[in-house]
């Protein structure tokens, strides 16, 4: 179902509204299955028992793959960039992406592979990781990609709680001017991994050297290379994990969220669709890596579901030089191009002369995710790179949601620059008041408050894996009935949505989400370090940025208080990876805490940003004289 224009758009939200059952099976209708459901939906935020189309049987990649052969097999379904600007541009064909979907899925099976076994996939952006993810959904098998960027210690720790026995990697990846040791961090964690029977490893820089463990370790080379091109489809129920993916929470370690076949299948075309509006010929690129939801949902899913042609990169926005999203732009004629505000804020400030002489003629619309997108940063994007030309889709949405949940659709209804705008027919957010209660907001009317969801939609990540004790505290507990997303946010007067940011303690550094828990726990591992506090504060390109408070052992010169800062980002690498890195570090005698013992973090954060006129009431702390003393230490 596609919405051509607003007449549309607004039957649409009534109709969700007043028959979200038939909304929901029009959606659905679009899809082959196996079996048809007996009932649409069950489940509410109070049992947590949610399910979309129960008793349906399904192939997720049937829809992908063997429903576009029939129309259109010869239609590019994958364009990948290399890292290197020098290689070719490599087109995939829906054919051709079938085939080799079907071999590696066979290879899966070979080696033991069952319907319902957990493959892990630790490798770098590259068409064997899309393949690979296809191939163990072709299966029935449950995929939990890794980001290749992260470190062994957060590998083991993410295969030892889903107990996946396959991992597959590649040998090494290639990131800018950089070549990544994939496998021999694969080596390392995989010591701690008692789970894991068989790695197959595909050669990204066979020139490189790698160990091998012989029977456990396969060359992608000697075993999907050499399968048949012919996998039948296994069926899977409605409600089979499709993927889990491990994101962080405000405590504990990351949790891995269960999303299912059928209902993140309808929901990841439809809000494609919808919020992109593509014509059959449209390229859509999405940059984000396929580690994170925005490369399941919008690199990988979405635009395949809907039969079009997607764009796969590599390397990153500087290499070789600020230019090369314009020049892929140019050189692909991308129609859709869909980034972070973190990579739009990099590359202004290198300067718009990496622009100059980009035609840029073939984008239609723009699109920005993972963390609220600054006004100036709007401009400069919808002025260089849309050429005013282009409608900018800023799409609010969560690795638990599945797909995009408030956004402007391309074209149809209005984009406003730092405005997520409206929720998509079929979604019902709200706004909660300091004493937990719904604001009855109403047109003409402004609020403010903490953002939940009020009825479940298809996307729903539908539990944490192995707690699902955890899901129901983490998401349902503050607001029975709802679904709490940790986000606050405004309602303007013609109720579009200003996503202002987190309200729990997850720190959202260039888009990706760190938990302060987390890297507190690897802070306090260091010797010097008794007790620590980390939050995070705005940051000019990041969005966030993380800093740390630190009461250490024995006295500290300032000296060493900044070799400690280096220490202790060298440890945040090895344990989580690059992206949870300390940009401060203040060494403190005590930190501000509330007589239950929990750390007033506002307070800290006010601090760090300098901005100590306003710290709001600090009478409940435990010692409310170490405030000052932190003013003045930072000052
Ligand atoms: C933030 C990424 C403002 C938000 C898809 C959310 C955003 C978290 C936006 C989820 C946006 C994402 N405007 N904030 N358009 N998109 N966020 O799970 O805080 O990696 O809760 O999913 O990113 O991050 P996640």
């Amino acid at each position: 179902m596609q919405i051509k224009d607003l007449g549309q758009f607004h039957e649409m939200t009534n109709l969700a509204k007043n028959s979200p059952e038939f909304f929901w099976e029009q959606i659905a209708k679009t899809f082959v299955w196996k079996k048809n459901w007996h009932k649409i939906s069950s489940g509410n935020f109070n049992q947590l028992d949610i399910k979309w189309f129960p008793g349906a049987e399904l192939n997720i990649t049937e829809n992908i793959l063997d429903r576009h052969l029939k129309t259109h097999p010869q239609k590019c379904a994958l364009i990948f960039l290399a890292n290197n600007p020098s290689d070719l541009p490599l087109k995939i064909s829906y054919q051709e992406l079938h085939d080799r979907v079907c071999q590696a899925a066979n290879a899966l099976k070979n080696l033991g592979v069952k319907k319902g076994d957990i493959v892990t996939l630790y490798m770098g952006m590259v068409p064997e990781l899309f393949i690979s993810v296809l191939a163990a959904a072709r299966i029935g098998a449950t995929f939990s990609v890794v980001f290749g960027g992260f470190s062994a210690q957060s590998l083991a720790g993410r295969i030892n709680n889903s107990k996946s026995q396959f991992l597959i990697t590649s040998d090494f990846s290639l990131r800018g001017d950089k070549i990544i040791p994939l496998k021999a961090v694969v080596d390392e964690a995989l010591k701690e991994c008692p789970s894991v029977k068989s790695v197959l490893i595909h050669q990204r820089y066979p020139d490189g050297i790698i160990d091998l463990i012989s029977g456990r370790d396969f060359f992608w080379k000697d075993t999907v290379e050499k399968a048949q091109t012919i996998c039948p489809p296994e069926y899977v129920d409605a409600e089979h994990p499709l993927f889990i993916l491990y994101t962080s929470g405000s405590t504990g370690s990351p949790k891995g969220l269960v999303h299912t076949t059928a209902g993140y299948m309808c929901y990841a075309q439809y809000t494609f669709s919808n919020v992109f509006q593509m014509a059959a010929d449209d390229i859509f690129w999405c940059t984000a890596d396929l580690g994170w939801i925005t490369g399941h949902s919008y690199v990988t899913f979405g635009p395949l579901l809907a039969g079009h042609t997607t764009v796969m990169f590599e390397g990153i926005p500087t290499f070789p030089t600020p230019a090369r999203f314009w020049e892929e732009i140019d050189r692909l004629g991308v129609t859709h191009f869909y980034t972070a505000p973190t990579a739009i804020r990099a590359l202004q400030a290198q300067g718009t002369k990496w622009l100059e002489n980009k035609k840029l003629d073939s984008l239609k619309v723009l699109g920005s995710v993972g963390e609220p997108i600054n006004e100036e940063a709007w401009e400069w994007y919808h002025t260089h790179v849309g050429l005013k030309r282009c409608p900018i889709v800023d799409t609010w949405w969560q690795t638990e949601t599945g797909g995009i949940m408030i956004s402007a659709l391309a074209n149809i209804t209005p984009s406003i620059p730092t405005f997520a705008t409206l929720p998509l027919p079929g979604i019902f957010p709200v706004l909660m008041d300091a004493d937990g209660r719904e604001i009855a907001w109403k047109k003409g009317q402004e609020a403010e408050g903490n953002l939940c969801i009020k009825h479940p939609w298809p996307g729903i990540a539908r539990s944490i894996f192995g707690d699902h004790n955890r899901y129901s505290e983490n998401y349902f507990k503050a607001y029975p009935g709802y679904y709490f997303t940790g986000d606050g946010a405004k309602i303007d007067a013609h109720g579009n949505f200003r996503i202002t940011g987190r309200v729990d303690d997850v720190v959202n550094v260039s888009g990706h989400r760190i938990g302060t828990a987390e890297v507190e726990d690897v802070l306090n591992r260091h010797p010097f370090i008794v007790e620590s506090a980390v939050i995070g504060a705005a940051h000019a390109i990041k969005g966030q940025g993380l800093h740390a408070f630190c009461i250490p052992q024995k006295s500290i010169s300032p000296n060493e208080e900044l070799a400690i800062l280096n220490e202790v980002n060298q440890l945040l690498t090895k344990e989580i990876g690059a992206i949870a890195k300390i940009e401060s570090l203040q060494i403190v005698t005590d930190l501000p805490k509330t007589r239950s013992g929990k750390i007033m973090r506002r307070i800290l954060r006010k601090i760090v940003e300098n901005d100590f006129s306003n710290l709001g009431d600090t009478s409940t702390l435990l010692n409310p004289l170490i405030v000052q003393q932190l003013i003045d230490k930072r000052k």
